[in-house]
């Protein structure tokens, strides 16, 4: 989505005969999203993606939501879950969500066997731990920790893991893109972005598959689910061109930017979606008022809920808080710094703090993982030791 790609063989134009060496036709698909109206790439297979050989029930449980009631702020422990299954569309364990967006913590300890494709919008996976590649029909794409990867709905894709890998996933119901607030007239990002098209990767593409078999691909789309046995196998594109492709970006890369006086998360928006905005907390600078206070002030953001996903550093403004922790601060719900971390901060000039948000705009509901690792006192931290 960042800009214009190719990569492979492609005929000089599209929509014509393009053919193999042997004389046979190759088989042109139009990857389109919102229709045909929003980004879309064109890709080139051996033989037409579109062999289906059968079509399977896959009984995949639903995500069981309740309720955030009573209506408080939470704190998870999602490293204390213990996730079951080798590869992220098994081990998926779902936190929070609501119609816009599912936010769940995953696992790759093994190479998948078959093919995965979410038709039902785009995903976000942030690499916590871990590295490996996302093999999919554009390419492969090599990812390490702090990776964000987006994976445009209906890219068919497996992961490989070369190390255990930890991840965090945004599953969306439409499209991650980046912040209109960022990207000019043409859709280049402007000066004052604090990231640059070189400083996402794209796949790279790797020569096709020529194999023909029983190929299995999992398929979901908001909530309904498939299994589809496909003849051809799904990477057999010789070539690609366009504006969709699953691409990465590693926060080591973003360029945080800081001021005077404290920014608020918006200065650190990373990526946007249908009912959600991302944003990134990176080393940085602290401001550089000679009385300036580093730590956030307090407030109770009214209009969305905040989840905020602890990465590594250390958490100042957030007692209690390890890595692999979420905290979920309501709709309304006040929240600042912990007791005594205002007077901790002050004078610090920097620091080395990694954390990814999201703030929704609908109300989040809770799944039954993260009831299980709930420290239940968190919305009880900002009173005085003393008082508790
Ligand atoms: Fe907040």
């Amino acid at each position: 989505m960042p800009s214009y790609v190719r990569a492979g063989e492609l005929p000089p134009k599209r929509h014509i005969q393009f053919r193999r060496p042997d004389g046979g036709l190759y088989a042109e698909e139009l990857f389109s999203t919102k229709g045909f109206e929003s980004v879309y790439s064109l890709l080139y297979h051996l033989r037409p993606p579109t062999a289906t050989l059968d079509v399977r029930p896959w009984k995949r449980p639903p995500a069981k939501l309740s309720v955030n009631e009573p209506l408080r702020n939470r704190h998870l422990k999602t490293q204390s879950l213990e996730l079951k299954g080798d590869d992220p569309i098994e081990s998926l364990t779902p936190l929070l969500g609501n119609d816009d967006v599912l936010i769940s913590v995953a696992q790759a300890t093994a190479p998948m066997e078959y093919f995965y494709r979410n038709t039902g919008g785009d995903e976000l996976i942030f690499v916590h731990h871990g590295t490996g590649a996302i093999e999919t029909q554009f390419g492969e794409l090599a990812y390490r920790e702090r990776d964000y990867l987006v994976i445009p709905t209906g890219t068919i894709y497996r992961v490989a893991p070369a190390s255990p890998t930890r991840m965090l996933v945004y599953q969306s119901n439409g499209a991650v893109t980046i912040p209109r607030k960022y990207r000019n007239e043409f859709g280049q990002l402007e000066e004052h972005a604090p990231y640059y098209e070189r400083d996402f990767r794209s796949p790279v593409l790797k020569p096709p598959v020529e194999l023909q078999g029983e190929y299995e691909v999992r398929v979901t789309n908001g909530g309904r689910n498939a299994v589809y046995i496909v003849q051809n196998h799904p990477f057999d594109v010789v070539g690609w061109d366009g504006y969709c492709y699953p691409y990465a970006f590693n926060l080591d890369e973003f360029a945080p930017i800081t001021g005077k006086l404290h920014q608020p998360p918006p200065a650190h928006a990373t990526f946007e979606a249908p009912g959600a905005a991302f944003c990134a907390f990176v080393p940085r600078l602290f401001d550089y008022h000679p009385l300036a206070i580093p730590v956030p002030y307090n407030h109770s953001s009214v209009d969305c809920d905040e989840v905020l996903y602890y990465v590594s550093g250390n958490f100042m403004s957030r007692r209690g808080v390890e890595e692999g922790s979420i905290t979920l601060h309501a709709a309304g719900a006040p929240h600042g710094p912990q007791p005594g971390a205002v007077e901790q901060s002050l004078g610090k000039k920097s620091t080395d703090e990694i954390a990814v948000m999201i703030d929704t705009f609908k109300p989040l509901q809770l799944a039954d993982p993260a009831l299980r690792c709930e420290d239940a006192e968190y919305f009880r931290s900002w009173v005085e030791a003393a008082t508790i």
